[in-house]
């Protein structure tokens, strides 16, 4: 097999375990953080992600060559930039207003975006957001089952595109690949492939639509 980049996921709530747990299946080295001691998630992590190492994010992060953000966009401001710089970093996250609070940086433009804009020396990619956890975990498929089902890769830099496009194929998704952050818009809260697990032709349909109602 292909040698795998290393992977820190940061957040160890709802989604960030079930990220790691098939990341670690398609045989992705990884190590999961939160903001606190990794003795608080050793034990947790050894029974739900087995194969997974519970490290200090910063430690995490240094090793690795793709950091997911698994955590609440209201905690975004608590990860320091510079700890980030020159990795690929999967932006998981979404803004809803409901748990995060109105924040108002969030408000105006594609939540990557801002997040990539905060992040200048990282090649931010928009991917693993718009499926819920449960279903994130029960609906992967090896490539070619007839019910495989599609997830959504927004990037601006091709290769960092490419790179989590194989990351997403290796977990069980086909992925599709959005050539921009903006375009990836299409994978927020309120689109149309938001929250549904669709398969390919379906999902390329509804990021069409998607796409004209964000022209
Ligand atoms: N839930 C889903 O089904 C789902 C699916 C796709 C995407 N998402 C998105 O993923 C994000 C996380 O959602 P969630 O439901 O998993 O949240 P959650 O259950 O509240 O878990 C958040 C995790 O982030 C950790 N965290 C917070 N600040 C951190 C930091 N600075 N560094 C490292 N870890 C930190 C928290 O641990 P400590 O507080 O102990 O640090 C906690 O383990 C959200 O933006 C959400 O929209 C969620």
């Amino acid at each position: 097999m292909e040698e795998r980049s290393r992977l820190a996921v940061l957040g160890a709530g709802h989604v960030g375990p079930v990220i790691a747990r098939l990341a670690v299946r398609a045989g992705y080295p990884l190590a999961i953080a939160t903001s606190g001691s990794p003795e608080d998630i050793a034990l947790i992590t050894e029974l739900v992600i087995p194969g997974a190492q519970p490290r200090w994010a910063a430690d995490a992060v240094a090793d690795a060559g793709i950091v997911v953000l698994a955590i609440p966009l209201n905690r975004f401001g608590d990860i320091d930039p510079g700890m980030l710089n020159g990795k690929l970093v999967v932006d998981a996250m979404n803004y809803w207003p409901a748990s995060d609070g109105v924040l108002k940086a969030f408000e105006d433009a594609g939540s990557s975006e801002i997040v990539a804009g905060r992040l200048a020396g990282s090649a931010v990619v928009k991917a693993l957001n718009h499926i819920g956890y449960h279903e994130l975990e029960d609906r992967a498929r090896p490539a070619g089952a007839p019910d495989r089902r599609a997830a959504g890769v927004a990037g601006d830099d091709p290769a960092a595109v490419a790179t989590i496009a194989g990351l997403i194929d290796g977990i069980g998704y086909d992925p599709v690949r959005l050539e921009t952050l903006r375009a990836g818009r299409v994978l927020e809260p309120g689109r149309p492939v938001f929250g549904v697990v669709l398969p390919l032709d379906e999902f390329e349909r509804a990021v069409r639509v998607g796409a004209r109602s964000l022209a």
